[in-house]
């Protein structure tokens, strides 16, 4: 089990030294555990987690190792720092930073040739999944990625991320299996994860963890999530 904390735009250096003193004194053997703060947090979060086994990751990179790319970051650069991981693809960069399937697949495949591990995020919007295209959306996304032992896919309906709509088990274990059908690799869920659904989602036999986005920004309701993967 992979429980994910993606901190998106929140939590700058100064919280996420608070937050990270206060993770390295819970108990969380059994669950593999992630953090992903911004880019100007990852040295703290490094520093601050060194010598345990909660791993940091960002949340994007680019594919090429240096350049005139104002504003991205490179993979080597994140190894440099320390940084074990990347998510790779998330809608919020898919719907308002231009992200495409193209420009997702050579992000992926920089970060783990890097030596980086990698969430690669794929999942329908709620015009898509009304429309029946679930599948062929997954299709499509996953069609420009291979397996590999550092990728993860993280199932994220558009529909259910920040809204409190959380996807039903049966659907997230639908979609989980689908995409397992697609690229064979390790599917975590997210979108609206809380410490009150979290375990019937994580009992489901293909939804491998889950990536959390809100209820990780609290020290109590992320490990709360990460006990119930723990217990599941
Ligand atoms: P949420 O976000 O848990 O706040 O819905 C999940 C995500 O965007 O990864």
């Amino acid at each position: 089990m992979l429980i994910a904390g993606n901190w998106k735009m929140y939590n700058g250096p100064a919280e996420t030294a608070e937050f990270c003193l206060g993770l390295r004194e819970q108990e969380l053997e059994g669950v593999d555990v992630v953090v992903c703060p911004p880019f100007v947090s990852l040295a703290a979060a490094v520093q601050l987690l060194a010598g345990t086994e909660i791993a940091v990751a960002a949340q994007n990179v680019h594919w090429d190792d240096e350049g005139a790319f104002t504003g991205e970051v490179s993979a080597g650069m994140l190894r440099e720092l320390g940084v074990y991981g990347t998510i790779v693809g998330h809608s919020e960069r898919r719907q308002y930073f231009g992200e495409t399937d193209e420009t997702v697949s050579k992000r992926v495949h920089a970060a783990l040739e890097a030596g980086l591990f990698v969430i690669a995020c794929v999942g329908e919007t709620e015009q898509e999944r009304a429309a029946g295209e679930t599948e062929a959306v997954l299709r499509r996304q996953l069609a420009v990625l291979e397996p590999d032992d550092n990728l993860v896919l993280a199932y994220e309906p558009v529909w259910a991320i920040g809204t409190g709509h959380t996807s039903t088990p049966e659907h997230a274990q639908e979609a989980s299996a689908f995409i397992k059908s697609q690229v064979e690799a390790p599917v975590i869920y997210g979108g609206s994860v809380k410490p009150g659904n979290a375990a019937e989602l994580l009992a489901q036999p293909d939804v491998d963890g889950a990536l959390v986005g809100g209820a990780s920004l609290e020290l109590e309701s992320f490990t709360a999530i990460c006990r119930a993967a723990i217990r599941s």
